[in-house]
C-alpha cells in the first residue's frame, strides 16, 4: 500500500526530478529546508510527514546523516507504533557501561564479613586520602544548589576516569553539626565521615569509546547502614526523566559555595587547594559532544533524552518580535526579585532589581543565545522541561551562564525574565497556516551538519525502479 502510494506521488510530482536530489553540502541544506518547509505547508500533519518521507526514499538508497534529526522525527510521527516506548529499564547489559560492582575499583566493594563475593557499594573511611593517592579527582563540597537527595547541603564527589569510561560518584554527608547557622563558612564539617553518608548515592558513568560519548544515570537509595556504615545496592535500572529537568546533558559541572563568583554578602571564597579540587573535577564534566545515548530495537531507533520538538530555550525567529527595544523594555524588569536557597537553606538570598542601575537593552540582547552552544550537540538542549530554577541559578546566582559575559544585577534579571517571555511568545504565536512557529520552522532538524560525508557506502541514488527502501530503512547501521 505504501509502495503504492509512493509511486503515485512520485509520477505526479515533476519536481522529483534528478537534480531535485542534491549530494553536495550547499543542495543537501537547501533540500532540508524545502522538506521542512512541505511539511510544515502540509500543517505539520502525519499525511505530510509521509510525503516528506517518500521524498527522500525517492532520492536517497542511504538516508544523507544531515538528514538524521528530520528523518528520525517524521518516521516516529508516522510510524509511531513501530518505535519502541522511551524507557531505560529495557536497556540490555551491552548497552550498559557499568553492569556490577566489579566495574568499579575493588575499593568500593562492599562484602559481607569481608568475604566472598561483594554485596554492596561502600565508601572507605579514607577514601580522601585514597583518591589523592590514585588521582581520582574528588572534593567534599558545599552546594549552592536546590538538588540533590538527602537532606543538608554537603556533598561528596570522586571522579574515577578511565581510558574507556568515566564513573562520577555523589554521595551527601551527613549535614554539619552546626549546620542551623554557620554563616558564610564554605569548608564542611560533616557530623559523620563520607563513609557513613546519607541514604542515596548517584552515579553517572560515560562510555568514552562512543561518539558522541554516551552518559547513564544511576539513583541507588535501598541501601542499609552496618555499624554506622552505609552500604548502597547496586542497580542496573538508570535513569534519565527526573535527572533531565537539571541536567541538560548527562555530566554537568559543579558550583560549590566559596568557588568562583561568590556573593560575598553569604559565602567566603574557599581555599585556594580546594578551588584546584574543584577544578580537577569540572575538568572531567565539562566535555561536550555528549548524549544520553539510544537503543536500537527492531529497526528503529529509541534515542533517550528529550523530546525533539521541545521548544529550545533562546531560540527565536525574525518572523515574531522577541528581540526589539520595544519587547525588551517590556520584559526586562517584568519581576524584580528572585529569592534563591540552597539545599539545606544556610545560603540563602534575594535578588532584587536595583532602580538605580542602568542596563544595556543590547547586551541583554545578544546575551539571549543559549542555543548557540546549547543545541544538542556542544551542551544539552535546555528544553521545555528542564527547570527554570537551574537556568536562574546559573544566570542570576552563579553568573556563569552565559559563559564570558558581564552583565550587571539588572541585566542578568532582565535576561532571566526575557528569555521566558520570548518562549512565551514564541510558543503562542501561529504563522499563516496557524503553525506554531517552533514546530514550522523545525531548526531541531537542521542542526547536524551537511558538509563532510554524508553517505557512509554506495552513491546516493534515484531509485525509481528499485522497489525496496521505500518503507522503514536500516538507516541506523
Ligand atoms: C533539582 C535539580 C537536579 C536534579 C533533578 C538532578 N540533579 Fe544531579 N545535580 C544537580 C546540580 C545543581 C549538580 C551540581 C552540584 C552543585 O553544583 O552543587 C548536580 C550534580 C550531580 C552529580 C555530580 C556531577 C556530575 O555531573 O556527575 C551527579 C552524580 C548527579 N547530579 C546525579 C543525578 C542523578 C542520577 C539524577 C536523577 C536521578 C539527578 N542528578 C537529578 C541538580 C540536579
Ligand atoms: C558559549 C557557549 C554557551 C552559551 C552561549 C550558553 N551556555 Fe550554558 N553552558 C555552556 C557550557 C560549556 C556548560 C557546561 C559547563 C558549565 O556548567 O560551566 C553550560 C551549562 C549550563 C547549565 C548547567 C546545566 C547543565 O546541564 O550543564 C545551564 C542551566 C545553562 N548552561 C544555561 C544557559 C543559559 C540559560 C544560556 C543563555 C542565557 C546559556 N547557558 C548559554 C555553554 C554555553
Amino acid at each position: 500500500m505504501l509502495k503504492l502510494l509512493l509511486s503515485f506521488v512520485f509520477i505526479l510530482s515533476p519536481s522529483f526530478a534528478q537534480d531535485s536530489c542534491p549530494t553536495d553540502a550547499r543542495g543537501l541544506i537547501k533540500f532540508r529546508n524545502s522538506l521542512i518547509e512541505d511539511y510544515s505547508n502540509g500543517g505539520l500533519s502525519t499525511k505530510s510527514a509521509e510525503k516528506v518521507l517518500s521524498q527522500i526514499d525517492k532520492c536517497y538508497k542511504e538516508t544523507p546523516k544531515c538528514f538524521d534529526d528530520l528523518f528520525y522525527y517524521l518516521d516516529k510521527k508516522v510510524n509511531s507504533h513501530k518505535y519502541p516506548m522511551k524507557s531505560t529499564s529495557n536497556l540490555d547489559k551491552s548497552d550498559l557501561t557499568i553492569s556490577s560492582i566489579k566495574d568499579l575499583p575493588k575499593e568500593f566493594w562492599g562484602k559481607r564479613d569481608n568475604k566472598g563475593e561483594p554485596e554492596s557499594i561502600i565508601f572507605p573511611e579514607n577514601i580522601e586520602e585514597i583518591a589523592k593517592k590514585k588521582n581520582w579527582p574528588n572534593v567534599l563540597y558545599k552546594t549552592r544548589g536546590s538538588g540533590g537527595f538527602d537532606s543538608g547541603e554537603n556533598l561528596y564527589i570522586v571522579v574515577i576516569p578511565g581510558e574507556d569510561k568515566d564513573i562520577v560518584m555523589q554521595v551527601s554527608p551527613e549535614p554539619d553539626k552546626d549546620s542551623v547557622k554557620n554563616g558564610k563558612k564554605s569548608r564542611p564539617n560533616p557530623a559523620e565521615g563520607i563513609h557513613k553518608s546519607q541514604e542515596t548515592l548517584t552515579i553517572i558513568t560515560v562510555d568514552k569509546t562512543k561518539v558522541p560519548r554516551v552518559g547513564q544515570l544511576r539513583l541507588l537509595s535501598n541501601g542499609y547502614k552496618v555499624d554506622g556504615v552505609r552500604h548502597y545496592k547496586f542497580s542496573n535500572e538508570t535513569s534519565v526523566g527526573d535527572c533531565l529537568s537539571c541536567h541538560s546533558k548527562p555530566f554537568r559541572s559543579i558550583s560549590p559555595r566559596g568557588f568562583e563568583n561568590i556573593q560575598e554578602d553569604i559565602e567566603e571564597k574557599m581555599s585556594e587547594e580546594e578551588a584546584a579540587k574543584v577544578h580537577a573535577v569540572n575538568q572531567v564534566l565539562t566535555t561536550e559532544n555528549m548524549t544520553w545515548g539510544s537503543k536500537i530495537i527492531s529497526g528503529k531507533e529509541m534515542r533517550l533524552g528529550p523530546n525533539l520538538n521541545e521548544y529550545w530555550l533562546g531560540w527565536a525567529t525574525e518572523k515574531v518580535d522577541t528581540k526589539s527595544d520595544s519587547f525588551l523594555e517590556k520584559c526586562a524588569s517584568s519581576r524584580k526579585s528572585f529569592y534563591h536557597y540552597a539545599l539545606g537553606s544556610t545560603y540563602e538570598k534575594d535578588f532584587e532589581w536595583d532602580e538605580k542601575q542602568k542596563i544595556d537593552l543590547n547586551k541583554v540582547r545578544s546575551a539571549m543565545n543559549c542555543v548557540e552552544c546549547h543545541d544538542g550537540k556542544q551542551q544539552g538542549v535546555l528544553h521545555s522541561n528542564f527547570s527554570s530554577d537551574e537556568v536562574k541559578f546559573k544566570i542570576i546566582v552563579d553568573h556563569k551562564m552565559p559563559p564570558n559575559v558581564a552583565l550587571n544585577e539588572n541585566e542578568r534579571i532582565a535576561l532571566y525574565n526575557c528569555l521566558y517571555a520570548q518562549r512565551n511568545e514564541i510558543l503562542s504565536h501561529r504563522d499563516e497556516n496557524r503553525n506554531n512557529i517552533w514546530e514550522a520552522e523545525g531548526y531541531w532538524m537542521k542542526q547536524t551538519s551537511c558538509r563532510g560525508k554524508q553517505f557512509e557506502s554506495a552513491n546516493p541514488l534515484k531509485n525509481n525502479s528499485n522497489s525496496e527502501g521505500t518503507s522503514s530503512k536500516g538507516r541506523d547501521i
